[in-house]
């Protein structure tokens, strides 16, 4: 289902499960929901839009019914070449949002009410190169706009500083129901400012499962986040 109501308007971990231990994942996924995160982020990535391969529906629906037991939502990040080909199946494995490359599909406004009409909230997602304007009309068709603050394609990169007056920006020229979603190099150093600055939902990959207890690291951000 799409993401609810409740959702936005509150600042939120969404922990990558990018950098999560794989051949655990099932564990690692419940020790992020023991920390209480409302969103677990999934990156999706073709081999062709970035330079690297990860994970299709099946991962995706092998963990998405553990996330929505505890009450948290299916975060899908879509990182390929031709997202509108696989909506439907991401969304059949349990995506509750979609979010879809601004850089990869001419039709957005297409590919966003698609994502809508099957009953997933719509996203859509900025590179580093990408101006913010790129995405003022989109946003109007959107539920949440994700700022990349690194190149997409892999985890443990280092925070890309000019992305934090990118998220000014946007905060100021997209409506307000949409939520702000930040997606790269989040740590402990950033969150808060992040925030401050007008991030609704952090993404933290290398920050939460990086270390050795990913309940307790995603514990701490959150925390960072409420204060
Ligand atoms: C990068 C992915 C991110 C990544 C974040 O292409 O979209 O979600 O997992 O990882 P960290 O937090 O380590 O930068
Ligand atoms: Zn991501």
């Amino acid at each position: 289902m799409p993401f609810p109501a409740e959702l936005f308007g509150l600042k939120l971990l969404a922990p990558s499960i990018l950098s999560a231990d794989f051949a655990r994942l099932g564990d690692e996924v419940d020790a992020v929901l023991d920390a209480g995160v409302r969103l677990v982020h999934f990156d999706v990535m073709d081999g062709h839009f970035v330079p690297n391969l990860t994970i299709g529906p099946a991962v995706v629906g092998a963990v998405a019914p553990r996330v929505h037991q505890s009450g948290a939502f299916v975060d899908v990040h879509l990182m390929v070449t031709d997202p509108d080909a696989i909506l439907e199946a991401f969304v059949t494995a349990g995506a509750d949002g979609l979010s879809v490359h601004v850089e990869t599909t001419p039709n957005l406004h297409r590919t966003l009410t698609r994502i809508r009409e099957l009953g997933a909230s719509p996203g859509v997602v900025l590179n580093p190169g990408t101006p913010a304007a790129a995405v003022e009309e989109a946003a109007l068709f959107a539920d949440y706009v994700l700022v990349m603050s690194v190149d997409p394609g892999f985890g443990g990169q280092r925070f890309i500083p000019e992305s934090i007056d990118k998220i000014r920006r946007l905060r100021e020229t997209v409506p307000p129901r949409v939520a702000i979603e930040i997606d790269g190099g989040v740590d402990r150093e950033n969150a808060r400012r992040l925030a401050d600055a007008g991030a609704d939902w952090l993404v933290a990959g290398s920050a939460v499962f990086g270390g050795g207890d990913p309940t307790s690291s995603a514990g701490v951000l959150q925390e960072l986040l409420q204060t």
